[in-house]
């Protein structure tokens, strides 16, 4: 069956990732397949999941590319050779330029550890998504995977799912609540949906063609 590609972009442990990976062999995702994990850092732990699954890895620093126009360049690179049709930010801790995100148009997804759109935008990743939802005092909080566009978490949101804040919550335990409840929920959810539409799209455009 043709599927779509799905390039996935990491930066740390890849528990999204892993999560995508367990909804490929698992059939939650059926409409794509991930051709490749690109890492923003050398030493993270997700390249090891990539590579013990047999999946196509390539790790860009930022610091050896030496300005974002050429890390940028490198993983279009990437992305074009490897095929790649859909773009999936797991866990991604750098900001892609306007110009880049412009030639993936509703072809990058990204989660995002909080209800957009509070406590999201430039500065608010990882812990510190979870540091400002417990000094708020909010009593929900949850994740949101949405469609990548010029502004920090700011394009159309493709799926959200709620979770509890606890009185006792430290941004640890709220993280690894998020996570399990919402996070690795919605995003294979959100990826086979957005990959059943590229299929879709691309099969009428093939037909129209004829
Ligand atoms: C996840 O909580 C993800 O939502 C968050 O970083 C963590 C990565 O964990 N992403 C952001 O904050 C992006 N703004 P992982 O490497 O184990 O998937």
């Amino acid at each position: 069956m043709l599927k779509t590609k799905i390039a996935v972009l990491v930066s740390g442990g890849g528990t999204n990732l892993q999560s995508l990976i367990d909804a490929q062999q698992s059939g939650i995702i059926k409409s794509g397949e991930i051709a490749l994990v690109v890492s923003s850092s050398e030493t993270a732990y997700a390249l090891e999941r990539a590579k013990n699954h047999g999946i196509a890895y390539l790790a860009v620093s930022k610091k050896s590319c030496g300005s974002q126009a050429e890390f940028e360049n490198k993983i279009q690179r990437a992305l074009t050779e490897n095929g790649i049709q859909l773009v999936v930010l797991a866990g991604f801790m750098s900001i892609l330029s306007a110009d880049f995100v412009s030639k993936w148009e509703k072809r990058i997804i990204n989660v995002h550890p909080s209800l957009i759109p509070s406590f999201c935008g430039e500065g608010y990743y990882g812990l510190r998504v979870h540091e400002a939802a417990l000094k708020y005092g909010v009593k929900l909080t949850g994740a949101t995977v949405h469609f990548v566009n010029e502004i920090p978490d700011g394009g159309e949101i493709i799926l959200q799912k709620s979770v509890p804040v606890y009185k006792n919550d430290t941004p640890e335990t709220l993280q690894k609540r998020v996570m399990e409840r919402a996070e690795w929920k919605i995003l294979p959810r959100a990826a086979e949906l957005v990959s059943r539409k590229i299929l879709k799209e691309g099969i009428s455009y093939g037909l129209q063609r004829k």
